[in-house]
């Protein structure tokens, strides 16, 4: 009986998949560190540097050096995570720099500011 089994196969996976969503394992700092290469990487650079392979001449401003810590000690965690979310230019910032929150979760985002606040050493401004 072939169709039975695919039919269980099928709602196994389903349950499987619900469980996955809801656990809702809180994501973790290796994660955060996979998040930022996959994501981040291309134009911010595997070690945060802000020259990733996909910086080009078209890009009128570099994306942000996460390990100069002068600079990101000017963003508060909000600043980053809503230009993260928003993009660049909610930001008043370059349009090369994308919006995430529709690809990203908000818990994945705050994974990725607390990296990003690895990458700098720094605390950022308060608020
Ligand atoms: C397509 C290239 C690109 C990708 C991918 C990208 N960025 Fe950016 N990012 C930029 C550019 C360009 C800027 C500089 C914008 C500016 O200074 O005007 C920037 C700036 C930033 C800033 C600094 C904003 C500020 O106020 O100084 C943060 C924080 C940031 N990116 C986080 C991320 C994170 C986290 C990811 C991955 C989820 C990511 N970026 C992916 C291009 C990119």
């Amino acid at each position: 009986m072939p169709r039975q089994k695919n039919l269980s196969m099928a709602i196994l996976s389903v349950v499987l998949i619900v469980f996955g969503l809801l656990g809702g394992n809180p994501v973790q700092a290796a994660d955060a560190e996979q998040l930022f290469k996959f994501y981040c990487a291309q134009c911010h650079g595997l070690e945060g540097k802000g020259n990733g392979p996909n910086v080009g001449k078209e890009f009128p401003v570099d994306p942000r050096n996460f390990t100069k810590a002068e600079e990101m000690q000017k963003l508060s965690d909000a600043d980053i995570k809503n230009v993260v979310m928003d993009g660049g230019p909610s930001a008043s910032k370059s349009p090369m720099m994308p919006p995430w929150g529709k690809t990203l979760t908000e818990e994945e985002v705050d994974a990725l500011v607390k990296y990003l606040r690895k990458l700098c050493n720094c605390t950022g401004k308060a608020g």
